[in-house]
């Protein structure tokens, strides 16, 4: 069944078979202390790490505003240094006020099969602090910041074409890997994927971020704002606009807008344009199977000589299928690894190339 972090907090609580079997469902004491030995990984046999606030604060001078590097719709993120002199992101995340002291031990737990997730395109979530009415996730830091202020703004050097294509794998395994279940037992819906999601190590290697973040929001958050509610604007899944069904395929559709934001250079929403140019899926949707029209969209900032128009076009076949408005017509995740190594393949070909081996 493609649930996992679909909204199935309810249906959960309602059957009991179900409850046995999702490892989200809430066990007081005894998943985060790992007595469940199917459900530890070779990564952190102990679990996540747990940190005091005194850590979280020595670790970020007080939450200096130097040590800022971005806020999202969860909260402030800060670069920090842990005593160990580890490197890391801390995410203070900021509750509704009515909610502020709920959930500890849900979150303990949640933050705890999350941090069991380990592959090499996932940014690893290393601990939490849960501190009274504060919350902390603790993440490996990642230096080369977010995809979308690489493709639109910091930085002079424009990415070249398999750099993008390298990315785009990246991602696509990664949120793979996700759906696939392996590692906690059920598929997880990211439901969140987006470019400023997609961070870059200091080889522009990718990894996914904030996945199942949306989950560790207790209920409220919900209601409380709107725009946050299950995602981003311009990377909803327009089935689940208007059915309100959350599927692995919502994130398919997000996918397909960050290959598109890989592929143009623009941004998946700009408010800057006129109200029809604003939704890039609108926007290039009907251009997308059109050589021609094709040469039109491609971001002016690619380098000329690092791409076949080959690999081009059957890129941008497989951005057009990820972002179809009926979900059931999407591939798949791992269907898009497999297209992404053989687009990769025959742009390395096509240019004489050596082929990329690190992909
Ligand atoms: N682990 C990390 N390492 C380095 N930088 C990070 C890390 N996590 C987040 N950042 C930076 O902080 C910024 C803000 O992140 P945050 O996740 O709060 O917001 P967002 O991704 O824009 O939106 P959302 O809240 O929906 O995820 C990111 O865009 C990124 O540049
Ligand atoms: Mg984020």
């Amino acid at each position: 069944m493609p649930f996992g972090l679909v909204s199935t907090w309810n249906k959960r609580r309602r059957s009991k078979s179900l409850e046995q079997a999702d490892p989200w469902t809430y066990k007081p004491v005894k998943l985060w202390q790992l007595e469940d030995q199917s459900l530890q990984t070779s990564k952190r046999r102990n679990g996540s790490s747990v940190f005091t606030l005194k850590e979280m604060e020595e670790a970020t001078s007080s939450f200096d505003d130097a040590k800022l590097v971005g806020k999202g719709g969860f909260g402030r993120v800060y670069k920090g240094n842990l005593r160990s002199g580890q490197a890391v992101a801390i995410k203070k995340m900021e509750l509704p006020p009515f909610k502020e002291a709920d959930g500890e031990q849900e979150f303990r737990v949640e933050v705890d099969i999350l941090s069991r997730l380990d592959h090499p395109n996932l940014v690893s979530l290393i601990g939490y602090c849960a501190d009274g009415k504060q919350r902390f996730l603790v993440y490996e830091y990642l230096p080369n910041g977010n995809l979308q202020d690489h493709l639109n703004g910091i930085g002079d050097s424009k990415m070249d074409w398999p750099s993008r294509l390298r990315v785009a794998i990246g991602a696509a395994k990664g949120l793979a890997y996700l759906h696939s279940g392996t590692a906690v037992g059920i598929p997880i819906i990211h439901r969140d994927f987006k470019s400023t999601n997609v961070l870059l190590t200091a080889d522009f290697e990718a990894k996914i971020s904030d996945f199942g973040l949306a989950k560790l929001m207790p209920k409220g958050q919900e209601m409380c704002e709107t725009a946050r509610m299950l995602g981003t604007f311009g990377y909803f899944d327009p089935e689940y606009t208007s059915t309100g069904k959350l599927t692995l395929q919502s994130d398919v559709y997000a996918f397909g807008v960050v290959l598109l934001e890989l592929l143009t250079g623009r941004r998946a929403v700009d408010l800057n344009q006129g109200p029809n140019d604003q939704n890039l899926v609108l926007q290039v949707r009907n251009l997308l199977n059109s050589r021609k029209k094709l040469r039109k969209i491609m971001d002016p900032d690619l380098t000329q000589n690092s791409y076949t128009l080959e690999s081009i076009a059957m890129y941008a076949n497989l951005a057009s299928r990820c972002v179809r408005p009926e979900s059931s017509e999407r591939p798949s995740m791992g269907e898009c690894v497999k297209e992404l190594h053989l687009i990769s393949f025959i742009n390395s070909k096509g240019l004489g190339l050596a082929v990329n081996k690190r992909i």
